[in-house]
């Protein structure tokens, strides 16, 4: 169904868009924590299509939506002309001080985004540098134990077609205790962390090996084309034997294991 995903260069930004849009969906609940007010500057990290970006302008916000994917922007910027968007891998503190206003950011949202970025020191360092002080920082992101059903569903699939099943991902799942304390060896004041469940039930008609496809590039895209329908197949039988094809409310479809990490932060 969808091409490639997030996690490698040419997101098919669409296909995410069509497919996947409960991660714009679940950030509603993140914009309400921010409680933007009109003329505040608000950074958007790892904006992705820019919906949320374009959510705070429409709230009233200055807003300037980053992210390190060239296609994910092209859709954010025609999408959504009214928000300025910039290519910047938040990692990269040099490059994230060339967007930043004078006296800095009120405030950083960052949805889905943050667990992408294999130097988090690099990046709440980042974060510190463009809030002003007193700025506030809230995010969302994958946390420790995220995605394991999941991802482990995808390993044995490996396995079965001759692959190394411990290929490692670059994603970064802190637990809240690491987090914080890399919140405050940075300059924050930590005022809310919190980790919690999050089952994420998939679009009607996408299964487990359809989420591998486009959030698991770094694990599937070596499956040669030839042994492609077997890779899936498998994906799907061992994501089935974890439960993942029986959706925890009852409702009929597939659902992955989130855990999400949340933090409020406070720049001293
Ligand atoms: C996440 O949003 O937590 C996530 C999505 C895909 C792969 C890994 C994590």
């Amino acid at each position: 169904m969808v091409r490639q995903g997030r996690g490698m260069s040419g997101w098919d930004a669409q296909g995410y868009d069509r497919s996947f849009s409960f991660v714009t969906s679940y950030g509603a609940a993140l914009l309400d924590l921010l409680d933007v007010q009109p003329g505040e500057r608000v950074l958007d990290v790892g904006c992705g299509t820019g919906h949320q970006a374009a959510e705070l302008a429409a709230r009233g916000a200055d807003v300037v939506g980053i992210d390190a994917d060239a296609a994910m922007l092209d859709v954010a910027r025609a999408e959504h002309p009214e928000v300025s968007f910039h290519r910047v891998d938040a990692q990269d503190r040099a490059a994230m001080t060339a967007v930043v206003p004078t006296d800095g950011y009120d405030a950083v949202l960052s949805n889905a985004a943050l667990h992408w970025m294999p130097r988090q020191d690099d990046v709440v360092a980042a974060l510190a540098d463009v809030l002003r002080p007193g700025g506030r920082l809230v995010v969302e992101m994958g946390g420790a134990g995220n995605v394991h059903l999941a991802t482990e569903a995808i390993r044995a699939a490996r396995r079965e077609v001759g692959l190394d099943p411990g290929r490692a991902s670059s994603w970064t799942f802190p637990t809240p205790g690491e987090q914080a304390a890399r919140l405050e060896r940075h300059g924050f004041r930590v005022r809310l962390v919190s980790l919690y469940d999050r089952p994420t039930p998939l679009g009607p008609g996408d299964t487990a090996a359809d989420w591998a496809r486009m959030f698991g590039a770094v694990l599937v895209d070596d499956v040669g084309q030839a042994s492609r329908a077997v890779f899936d197949h498998a994906v799907d039988t061992h994501a089935s034997a974890a439960g993942l094809d029986r959706r925890p409310d009852g409702e009929p479809g597939w659902w992955i294991d989130y855990v999400r990490l949340r933090f409020v932060a406070e720049r001293l």
